[in-house]
């Protein structure tokens, strides 16, 4: 069927993404390793793939799980789709009951839970009858989850719980070392599902290891183990042969791919990233050549690989877009035959401002993570650091840190960004007050529209800002600063002193 398919990297909120650009029931198979420590890793992605420091401070402006008034929409939006659009009574009730205590008892993982609620109940539709998922996690959240995907698969459609052990650096003294991750793998139907287990057998080996039992030759010469089993109704004992020479399917227990390791050839300092090892075997084991699988949180592509590697078709979505560019390097260094728009093809990123203009309408629309992806985009575009936390923090979308002095003293500028078509000068008078309440040394503007002459003389009023030392420490640079899209569409970046103090050291 997927002949003409072309796989597909997608920049933007999995949900929007989902919805707007994948077809119902079209996907083999649905490998997600979604973010729950979400600020840690973004604080990571970010200082990885920009050399840009940042604060620990930081992270308190990116918590993606309070439960704000946008989550509590979603709450609702959830328990409507449940009732109305998929005429799942029986689990909506149970999720309105837990709603009720969970606001009170765990904030958190309410935020969290509806997050992926809503995904996952997409990812069902768009998954072919014949499809499976499988959800990486780690014990921290996996027990909530998995009541989740009872709720939206039914429980009928759970098929395993795998438990994925490695052995990275790292042991506490106080309690046993937290060595796996779980992965729970659900069919969409589970009489319809795919599985080629022969396709991932692993050697078997003669000794008792194996299976069990004893060695036993047949006539033709093959060794197997005799395993017994228990007696059955009429008093007969069961039993099992099992052949050396098939290998055998791995048990829903995997000690054999261990994590990625600081030396590994395939790290590519995503943090995270799985090893390709582990998504070849969950691949292997549901698809056949030419089937299609979607990452909807893809990172740096491990699934996107393995999948091209096997000869699978592929689709990954990131609202990180450090993440695409990382994907296509990983892609062209792999597979020197990829090429954009003929084997695969990148969207949602803007490359003309009709397309900025197209992302902002899109913003606005969403009702979802989507709504921010204007200003996610531009604040990345300029390297800063996008604050997710939308509330209490006076209208701060993002920063930039830097370098202030010889000693490495953290600098900050904040960022406003304002998709409206007219700008007024009081948004230059605000963003002061915000700089100078946040004690921050410097602020930047990025419109959509181009500034007024009045915004330009009071940004022009705010001043200068100058390093306390050093080889740069006479270069001026204005305190306030105002960008627009297209500028930011063009590579330009804000002035300011920390790529003086890069070219220095
Ligand atoms: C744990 S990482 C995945 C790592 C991946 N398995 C790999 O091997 O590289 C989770 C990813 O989800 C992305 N993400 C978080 N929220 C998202 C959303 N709403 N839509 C799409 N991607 C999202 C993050 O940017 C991050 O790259």
């Amino acid at each position: 069927m997927s002949e003409n398919f072309i796989n597909q990297i997608y920049y933007g909120d999995n949900l929007d993404v989902m919805n707007d650009k994948i077809a119902d029931n079209s996907i083999d198979l649905i490998y997600l390793d979604p973010p729950f420590n979400s600020n840690r890793n973004y604080n990571r992605i970010y200082s990885t793939n920009t050399g840009m420091p940042v604060p620990e401070e930081a992270i308190a402006f990116c918590d993606a799980w309070e439960l704000t008034e946008d989550k509590i929409e979603q709450i609702k939006l959830f328990t409507e789709e449940l009732k109305v659009q998929d005429n799942n009574e029986n689990f909506a009730n149970f999720w309105e009951a837990w709603v009720k205590n969970l606001q009170f008892q765990n904030e958190k993982i309410l935020s969290y839970l509806v997050f992926m609620a809503r995904r996952l109940r997409i990812m069902k539709h768009k998954l072919k009858d014949t499809g499976s998922l499988f959800l990486h996690c780690d014990p921290t959240a996996s027990h909530y989850v998995k009541i989740i995907l009872d709720g939206i698969f039914g429980e009928n459609n759970f098929i395993n719980e795998i438990i994925w052990c490695y052995n990275t650096a790292g042991r506490g003294k106080k309690r046993f070392a937290k060595k796996h991750d779980t992965i729970f793998f659900y069919s969409k139907d589970n009489r319809k599902y795919s599985f080629y287990g022969k396709a991932v057998a692993i050697p078997m080996k003669a000794g008792r290891e194996s299976f069990g039992g004893r060695l036993e030759t047949d006539e033709k010469g093959r060794k197997y183990r005799l395993v017994y089993g228990t007696k059955n109704s009429e008093g007969k004992t069961k039993y099992y042969k099992y052949y050396l020479d098939e290998g055998k399917i791995p048990e829903d227990w995997w000690v054999d791919i261990n994590a990625i390791q600081s030396q590994d050839k395939e790290r590519l300092g995503y943090p995270t990233q799985k090893p390709v090892a582990l998504l070849e075997r969950i691949i292997k084991a549901t698809t056949k050549e030419g089937d299609i699988v979607l990452d909807p949180f893809c990172g740096c592509g491990t699934t996107l690989d393995a999948s091209q590697n096997l000869k699978r078709k592929w689709i990954g979505i990131d609202i990180c877009m450090l993440s695409t560019t990382l994907i296509e390097e990983r892609l062209k260094n792999n597979y020197k035959i990829l090429v954009k728009g003929k084997d695969y093809i990148i969207d949602g990123i803007p490359i003309t401002m009709e397309q900025v203009k197209a992302l902002i309408e899109k913003s606005d629309k969403s009702k979802n993570e989507g709504r921010y992806q204007f200003q996610y985009w531009a604040i990345e575009k300029v390297q800063g650091f996008a604050s997710t936390k939308k509330s209490g923090d006076g209208g701060i979308d993002g920063s930039i840190y830097f370098y202030k002095d010889e000693n490495k003293t953290l600098g900050r500028m904040i960022l406003s960004v304002k998709s409206n078509k007219k700008l007024q000068a009081s948004f230059i008078r605000d963003l002061i007050g915000t700089m100078e309440n946040n004690n921050a040394d410097m602020a930047g503007l990025i419109s959509y529209a181009p500034p007024s002459q009045d915004m330009l003389n009071e940004a022009k009023k705010s001043g200068t800002f100058k390093m306390k030392d050093g080889l740069f420490a006479n270069v001026e640079y204005p305190r306030v600063q105002i960008l627009t899209a297209e500028e930011i569409l063009n590579g330009k970046k804000f002035n300011l002193p920390y790529s003086r103090l890069i070219k220095k050291t």
